[in-house]
């Protein structure tokens, strides 16, 4: 008994004031820091390769900090909850944490635009702001194209990253996913500044502006006869894998095609390339940064 007594006050005396200590909503509480990633997701086995490569250059980045997920899409958090895999949705990911005891949560947004799923995520942030007990500081990464200095770091990498064999006169087309929120304006933006340093460049999407028929029609009229094309998604997933590259008669594989250009198709994400999860991850510290420890 003595003993505990001793114990106990050794705790309250010399190790608790140690901590720091969060003042939040009339309690002081010790710092608890945690990373949240947040991807539209995918249900794809093959696109886990991706996610992977960024949690593990998070926890490079930041040793000894957790890191949780949460996907923004419910069609995929409910695919995947038929095969027995359940993933967090924002709000119930950030819930958790709180229940955990997080008092700092840097959410970084794997996303690639500005767009709707990024709005829906500060939303969804912007309720969590003011809850009793609730996390004490939370602040949003940026997604992969937030400022021209981004499109700049993204343009490079993506020139570094074309399959060596590719010679100058064959094209690049990306397949970036495409949005009817204005951020789809990004996309026609990165097009912009990856033709000037490399004319062949191209960026279509499949939901927004470009579209395929531009694409089409741009490479036809310079002549091109022979086109690369790469998905500019953080996941080489359904779209890569049907609307970009697969057999079926509207494909911009089969588009293209028929329009005499041959096409290789390359499967890779975005976040399978280091070069392009480190601006993520640049994002990420930035967020870390204005944490208030
Ligand atoms: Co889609």
């Amino acid at each position: 008994m003595k003993k505990k007594i001793i114990m106990v006050l050794f705790l309250v005396l010399f190790v608790l004031p140690s901590f720091a200590l969060a003042g939040g909503h009339g309690h002081d509480r010790a710092v608890k820091k945690g990373i949240l990633l947040v991807a539209f997701g995918s249900s794809m086995q093959e696109a886990q390769i991706s996610f992977k490569n960024i949690e593990e250059k998070a926890k490079e980045t930041f040793k000894n900090i957790p890191v949780h997920w949460a996907y923004t899409s419910s069609i995929i958090r409910k695919k995947l909850a038929k095969q027995g895999t359940h993933l967090n949705s924002v709000a119930t990911a950030l819930a958790k944490m709180m229940d955990q005891g997080f008092t700092h949560v840097a959410i970084q947004s794997l996303h690639t635009i500005r767009g709707e799923e990024f709005n829906d995520l500060v939303c969804t942030v912007h309720a969590f702001k003011n809850m009793p007990e609730g996390i004490n500081h939370i602040v949003v990464g940026q997604p992969l194209l937030s400022s021209q200095k981004d499109i700049e770091k993204v343009v490079a990498a993506i020139i570094n990253n074309i399959p060596k064999k590719r010679k100058k006169k064959e094209a690049v087309v990306l397949m970036g996913h495409g949005t009817h929120h204005p951020a789809n304006a990004f996309y026609a933006a990165l097009m912009f500044n990856l033709q000037r340093k490399d004319p062949n460049i191209f960026v279509g999407t499949v939901e927004g502006t470009p579209e395929i028929g531009d694409i089409k029609a741009m490479l036809t009229a310079k002549k091109i006869k022979k086109a690369y094309l790469i998905p500019f998604m953080s996941v080489a997933g359904d779209h890569a894998r049907n609307d970009m590259a697969g057999d079926e008669d509207d494909s911009w594989k089969s588009t293209l095609t028929k329009a005499g250009i041959k096409c290789k198709v390359v499967l890779k994400g975005t976040a399978e390339y280091d070069n392009i999860v480190n601006i993520w991850i640049e994002h990420l510290k930035a967020a870390m940064a204005h944490l208030k420890g």
